[in-house]
Order: structure tokens, then C-alpha cells, then sequence
């Protein structure tokens, strides 16, 4: 099982200050060298965090996988087309949230994603959908050519310990049905360095998206030493 470290959180504290320090390029480069499979950015429209400029020189630095995360929009597959990004995560996008609210809502969306979609796969770049664990959802992203699924598991990591079960048993259901459309399936929002434990027994789940806890254990670990905890989880090493 792979780690996808999300640097978003650096550029959030960077532009708190509207300085040019802490470098989500720098964090970057911790995160590799603490034993990331990949890093992840979400370029949003507002640039709020994210600019271009870092994903731009990401792209060039990086020795792992480059996963973008994006609203579907004319500008921003533009831009995934001149970066060319390994992955592209399609996530809903609304002006104002503090993060990204629930998936792609796929039975709701008027827009042919399906073009969309394809212009981006024939360019070489891997494209996904972050989708709540909703089995009415898996059909359509498998309809509309993505290579693979995010699940959501902000509900989950909402919910106490000893609450949990049900909404793995749903997260378990659609990471199956995936499978079988032929989905790779990745998982993210919300997790830590305890509730992502009952997770790893989902063999379906061969990625994880993970920023907030990750870079919040930084602050007094290093970002180096925060991803190698939670590599060493993932990765089953005691
Ligand atoms: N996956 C997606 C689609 C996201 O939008 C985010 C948040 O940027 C994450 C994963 C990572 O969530 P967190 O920062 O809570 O680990």
C-alpha cells in the first residue's frame, strides 16, 4: 500500500502570512525522503493555498508520483495538460469551503466529464474521482473512463472507534465494486495515525491521500520524520 503526501497545509500556513516560507516544494522533498510513494496538490481556482508556481516546480523535482487534485474546469485541465501531473483526482470544488466537501456527486453533474476525461487519459495522465462511498457512484465513474477512485472517508474518520463499523462495511462495498469495474482504488480525507489502522485490512485500498495529520505531527517531528510514521503504518512496519 502506498502513501500520497498532501503539502496543501504548508502552502495554507505560507499564505497566512502571505510570506514565501514554509515551501510546500521543500515539504516536498522531506516527505520523499521520508518514504512518500507520492505527493499530492490541490490547485484550486482561488489559488487559496497552492499556486502555480509550486506545482510547477514539484513536478520538476519530485522523484515519485505527482498526483493533482482539481475541479473539472477548462483552466485547470489546461494546466494538468502542460504540467502533466502521474494522476489527476477530479474533486468537487466550491468557493469559500475550508476543504473539499464530499465527492464528485456524478448522478448531478450536467457537464460531459466523459471528454473531459478522455483528453486528459490520451495525454498519458492516469485520471481519477474522488467519490463518497456511495455504490450508485462506482457505475458512472466506471462509465465515464477514469482509471481509478479516491473514496472519501471523511464520514468515516468522523465517527468514534466503536462507531465505525458500518461505514467501513460501506467503504469495504465500494472499494469491491471497483474492483470488479476495474477501478483502482485510493481512499483519503480526514485520516490519522489511528484511524487509518482498520482500513489496511481492505486489500482493495491500494493508496492513501493523506496531508492534515501528516503535516500537523511536522510541526514538532519534522516533515520527514511525521512521514515515515505514518509510511511505517501503512506499510505494516511494527
Ligand atoms: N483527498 C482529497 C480529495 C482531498 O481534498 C484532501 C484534502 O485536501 C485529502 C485527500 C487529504 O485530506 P487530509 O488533509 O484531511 O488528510
Amino acid at each position: 500500500m502506498d502513501l500520497s503526501v498532501n503539502v496543501d497545509h504548508i502552502a495554507t500556513l505560507r499564505e497566512a502570512r502571505k510570506e514565501n516560507f514554509p515551501d510546500p516544494v521543500y515539504a516536498a522533498i522531506e516527505a520523499e525522503l521520508g518514504g512518500a510513494d507520492g505527493i499530492t496538490v490541490h490547485l484550486r481556482g482561488d489559488r487559496r493555498h497552492i499556486k502555480d508556481r509550486d506545482l510547477e516546480i514539484i513536478r520538476g523535482v519530485i522523484k515519485t508520483q505527482l498526483t493533482l487534485e482539481m475541479a473539472a474546469t477548462p483552466e485547470m485541465q489546461e494546466i494538468a495538460m502542460r504540467v502533466k501531473p502521474d494522476d489527476v483526482t477530479l474533486v468537487p470544488e466550491s468557493p469559500g469551503e475550508v476543504t473539499t466537501q464530499g465527492g464528485l456527486n456524478l448522478l448531478n453533474i450536467q457537464q460531459d466529464l466523459k471528454s473531459y476525461v478522455s483528453k486528459l487519459v490520451n495525454a498519458g495522465i492516469k485520471v481519477g474521482g474522488f467519490v463518497d462511498p456511495d455504490m450508485e457512484q462506482i457505475k458512472e465513474m466506471a462509465r465515464l473512463g477514469v482509471q481509478y477512485i479516491e473514496i472519501n472517508t471523511d464520514a468515516y474518520s468522523k465517527l468514534r472507534p466503536e462507531h465505525s463499523r458500518d461505514e467501513i462495511i460501506r467503504i469495504a462495498r465500494v472499494a469491491k465494486a471497483a474492483r470488479r469495474e476495474n477501478l483502482v482504488v485510493h481512499a483519503g480525507h480526514g485520516l490519522n495515525y489511528r484511524n487509518i489502522r482498520p482500513l489496511l485490512h481492505l486489500f482493495e485500498i491500494t493508496m492513501y491521500s493523506i496531508g492534515f495529520s501528516i503535516v500537523s505531527r511536522a510541526i514538532f517531528t519534522g516533515m520527514k520524520q511525521a512521514t515515515t510514521e505514518m509510511a511505517n503504518i501503512i506499510k505494516g512496519v511494527k
